[in-house]
């Protein structure tokens, strides 16, 4: 090995320089039991986003069928979570009703079907008065709710805050977090505020992941207005408190194959969540291609936990960003919003490589290898650039390059 390539060798491996389990662990360490609950994103599906208030029995078990047969449980997909409208009523001694026509085998019943599975099965409910849709609300019932969803065997619990102006709610989310531990079974707690009262300063010790924006629609300015707001938490996240930019779209229809691909790379980048929202039982071939690419999957359930953030903004409709990986490699996300193809350059300085860095590039949508960034064989490059789809992504992991054999 000659002193250039000795160099270039002490260069790479500094920037590569892998996380230590012991740092990852450590990591880990920090946080409480509750936060083991999650100490990778979530993955799941939840009924919201594709069937509002339309959710039956029948509904959730085909869901689970497919998850559990379509790939997606192989891919790390196991919540099926009911969003609103399952509940109907109280008995009087204050417990909740789940709509015995939509629901006549009931939860505990539709709890086990899911785990039968292999998979983990969710709720939704809403610390003021009433659910968003008008169903009964957990106020002045938080302890016989959690004893009700552990009685039913849930794993997961959507909290919502509509009808609940007066309340405080750091108070009231710390009460059910209580109340659930009472209840003595784990169940992540999923804060849905919207970021309203700042969650990501006060919900790292209360539930495993917070909403961080207002609700996600099926189309592309929303995803680019919920990117922008929820990067500004990234500071917060870590495994088993991760901000929540709310649940995919993916598969909806209303937004195009390279929207769609973006959308899922920017959650990945930002160690979001990963809560389908689409229908499980129909998914198309291109939209199974999206949600079960594990290359992207792994870029989100990466073990070091870090939330990615924006490196670099052209100021004319591209961005870079980039999530540190525990192997010490990095995912880049080359992002266009324009409304033609851009190609978009990220010099080594944009992302912590030392100029001259040789470096190997894969494209986690091509799955492929780039060639070897070098310039004739000799000298590595500073540089690399790609063309990228309107409203598109190349997503890319960037990491060391094997020692040159002597
Ligand atoms: C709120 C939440 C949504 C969904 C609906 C249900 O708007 O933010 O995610 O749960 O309520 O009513």
């Amino acid at each position: 090995m000659t002193a250039r390539h000795f160099t270039a060798a002490i260069v790479t491996a500094v920037a590569f320089a892998a996380v230590s389990n012991a740092v990852i662990a450590q990591r880990r360490a920090t946080v409480t039991p509750d936060a083991r609950l999650a100490a990778t994103p979530p993955m799941g599906f939840n009924t919201w986003n594709k069937f509002a208030c339309n959710v039956s029995e029948q509904l959730i078990r085909e869901t689970a069928d497919a998850m559990a047969s379509n790939g997606m449980k192989d891919a790390g997909y196991e919540y099926v979570v009911i969003d609103d409208c399952w509940q109907v009523s109280r008995e009087q001694s204050g417990r909740i009703v789940a709509d015995p026509q939509r629901f006549p085998s009931g939860m505990r019943a539709l709890a086990d079907y899911v785990h039968g599975k292999g998979l983990k099965f969710g709720l939704y409910t809403d610390l003021g008065r009433k659910t968003c849709e008008g169903r009964p609300g957990t106020f002045e019932h938080q302890e016989i709710d959690a004893k009700t969803y552990a009685d039913w065997q849930i794993d997961y619990i959507k909290v919502d805050w509509c009808n609940a102006d007066d309340l405080d709610a750091k108070t009231e989310y710390a009460h059910f977090r209580d109340s659930l531990k009472k209840a003595g079974r784990p169940i992540v707690l999923s804060i849905c505020e919207w970021g309203t009262n700042r969650p990501w300063e006060w919900a790292g010790n209360v539930g495993q992941l917070w909403r961080t924006t207002t609700d996600i629609s099926d189309r592309w300015t929303s995803v680019v207005n919920i990117i922008n707001a929820n990067a500004d938490h990234a500071a917060a996240a870590g495994p088993g408190h991760w901000n929540d930019p709310d649940m995919l779209e993916v598969g909806n229809g209303g937004m195009t194959a390279d929207e769609y691909r973006a959308h899922f790379s920017l959650w990945a980048i930002m160690a979001a969540p990963l809560i389908t929202g689409n229908d499980l039982r129909t998914m198309t071939d291109e939209t199974k291609s999206i949600l079960l690419n594990k290359e992207v999957v792994a870029i989100d359930q990466d073990p070091l936990g870090a939330q990615g953030k924006k490196v670099l903004d052209t100021g004319s409709g591209t961005q870079v960003w980039m999530k540190p990986l525990a192997d010490g490699s990095k995912a880049i996300a080359l992002l266009n919003l324009n409304a033609r193809d851009a190609n978009i350059s990220v010099g080594w300085s944009d992302i912590g490589i030392p100029a001259g860095t040789a470096v190997s590039v894969r494209d986690l949508w091509a799955h492929a290898d780039l060639p070897l960034h070098t310039d004739s064989g000799k000298h590595t490059k500073d540089r690399l650039s790609v063309r990228v789809p309107s409203h598109g992504v190349a997503l890319l992991t960037l990491g060391a390059v094997a020692a040159p054999k002597r």
